[in-house]
Formats: C-alpha cells, sequence, structure tokens
C-alpha cells in the first residue's frame, strides 16, 4: 500500500532551547533563510507523500500560519513588484495539504504519534521529527520507502553513532540482510554504551504500520516517565516484522543550541551564494591558518 501520510511531530516544549522558545516554536527557528520544519515538509513533498499531519501543542500556532496563504503579504510583494519572494511566498502556501492535531500533554513521542491516530487511519504512515534534518542527493524518507515497497513492513532510519551516545538515540539490535538493511531483532530506548546492542541509532524518520497505534494504547511509559516509541516499536515485533535502512544523507541534528548552530555553519558554509563570504568571516575569526 502507498504511504500518502507522513506526520511531523512539533509538540514539544523546546527545553533545551529557552528562552526562546518560550514564545517562538523550535520547529520554526531558521536553517539559513528557511525554518526547521520546512526541510521536513520538503523531503515528504519530494518523497512523494501528499499529506502531512502535524502534531503541535499550545503556542505552536505560528508554523501553520508559514505553511497558509497570507493575501496581504502576498498584495504588498505584488505591489512593490517583488515577484522573487511573491513566487516563494505562494510556493509555501501550495507546498503540501497540511491538517493539525493537537497533543493535548506533553506524554511523550510515543503519545505524540498516538494523537494523530484519527488524522492517519488505518494506512502505514511516515513520522519525522524535525529536528533531525538530513542532507543528501536523494531524500533519506524516499530510500525508506523504496525499503518498505520491498519488505512491505515497518521500516526505521538509523545511522551508526559514537559508543557514547547510546544515551541519546533508540538503539536496534540488527541482523544484516542486504546492503545497509537490517532486520530489527530488538530496540531499547537511550541504553548506557555497555548495555547497548549495537552502535546503530534511530534517527528522526519511520515508516510505521497502523497496528503501531493499537500497540501504543498500551505501552507504559518508560524513559523519563514517557510514552516512547521505541518501546512500543518493541512490543509491535511481536506481530510484524521490521526494518532498520542505514540511509546515504548527511544527518545534522538541530535539536540542541549547539547542534542547531553547527547545522547552520554547515549549510552556510556549502551554500553557493552565502558559502565563500562566510567561509571568509570563519577565517578571520579563528586566524587564517585554523580553518
Ligand atoms: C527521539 C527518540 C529516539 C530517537 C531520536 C532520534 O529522542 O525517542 O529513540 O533515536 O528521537 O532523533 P529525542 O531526540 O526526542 O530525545
Amino acid at each position: 500500500m502507498k504511504i500518502r501520510k507522513a506526520v511531523i511531530v512539533a509538540a514539544g516544549w523546546g527545553v533545551r532551547f529557552l528562552p526562546i522558545t518560550k514564545t517562538q516554536p523550535k520547529e520554526m527557528l531558521p536553517l539559513i533563510n528557511k525554518p526547521l520544519i520546512q526541510y521536513s515538509v520538503e523531503e515528504i513533498v519530494d518523497s512523494g507523500i501528499e499529506q502531512v499531519i502535524l502534531v503541535t501543542s499550545v503556542g505552536k500556532r505560528s508554523i501553520e500560519d508559514y505553511f497558509d496563504r497570507s493575501a496581504e503579504l502576498e498584495c504588498f510583494l505584488e505591489q512593490k513588484g517583488e515577484s522573487g519572494f511573491l513566487k516563494e511566498v505562494r510556493r509555501l502556501s501550495s507546498l503540501v495539504d497540511i491538517c493539525t492535531v493537537r497533543q493535548k500533554e506533553q506524554l511523550g513521542l510515543g503519545h505524540a504519534v498516538l494523537s494523530a491516530k484519527n488524522a492517519v487511519g488505518r494506512e502505514p504512515f511516515a513520522v519525522l521529527l524535525p529536528d533531525d534534518i538530513i542532507a543528501g542527493h536523494s531524500p533519506a524518507l524516499k530510500e525508506m520507502i523504496a525499503v518498505f515497497e520491498r519488505y512491505d513492513a515497518n521500516v526505521l532510519a538509523v545511522e551508526r553513532i559514537a559508543a557514547q551516545d547510546t544515551v541519546k538515540y533508540g538503539i536496534i539490535e540488527p541482523r544484516e540482510i542486504a546492503d545497509r538493511i537490517y532486520e530489527v531483532k530488538s530496540l531499547v530506548e537511550k541504553p548506557e554504551p555497555e548495555q547497548a546492542p549495537s552502535n546503530l541509532g534511530i534517527v528522526g524518520r519511520y515508516l510505521l504500520m497502523p497496528e503501531i497505534f493499537d500497540v501504543l494504547e498500551k505501552t507504559p511509559p518508560g524513559k523519563k516517565g514517557e510514552v516512547q516509541l521505541t518501546d512500543g516499536l518493541q512490543l509491535l515485533l511481536k506481530q510484524q516484522a521490521i526494518y532498520a535502512c542505514e540511509f546515504e544523507g548527511t544527518r545534522y541534528d538541530a535539536g540542541t543550541p549547539v547542534g542547531w548552530l553547527k547545522t547552520n555553519i554547515a549549510f552556510a558554509l556549502r551554500h553557493p551564494s552565502i558559502g565563500p563570504e562566510i567561509k571568509e568571516y570563519l577565517r578571520q575569526c579563528l586566524g587564517e591558518d585554523e580553518v
């Protein structure tokens, strides 16, 4: 069955970015000239998915407004003859069909995904965490869809992580079945390095069967007292196969202030119009020899 819907989880408080996230959704922080969440939306569109379900919470209105039409702004840009910006602003509002569901209590990623149950219905769907930005020749989600179509089962995105970083990720116990494709034997949320079954960490892209909703309804709170998606997937393994795809692109973690800054620097350096100037500026900041 074709994957038609993608859930973007954008409901968190953005605690690591406080105080700016007091009034500014983390997902709307800029990566060069676009908000973080736009990279996920574009990855979804470029992967052939037609509908986005945003899981939001209180204070996230600006995300909905961003992807909506702004007749006033369009009129202003038209009058000023700003045809480039006008085109971009119009493109944004017609990128994809977006609907919103609210997570009313912040009870964890598993609970956030469960909030989208009625909007998704009984069909396979994608989940994206917009903190994880993946750059590459072809969208990571598209690569995962090819794996989904081959095995007709749940697919997670994974990447090799440093041994000491297992505490930051869901970790899989893998059995390699093809080049960069694994059958998942078990999963554990944020284990200590000694307990980790491998160094393959889950990145914020999932293709899931609708049965995950039934399982999440019964998943008890885990790490941090929250309903963890990883725990739900471990339960789902009892009835369904799960595969993992080690995607080709490069992942950037924009979910912490330092990670966000590094991602901006990386994108700025390879940006065709501002790249040379930023490189020169970094040289100046650090002294000629250090960059
Ligand atoms: C979440 C998941 C974790 C996954 C990670 C990917 O953690 O719980 O399993 O590896 O996203 O970014 P978070 O980063 O929200 O703490």
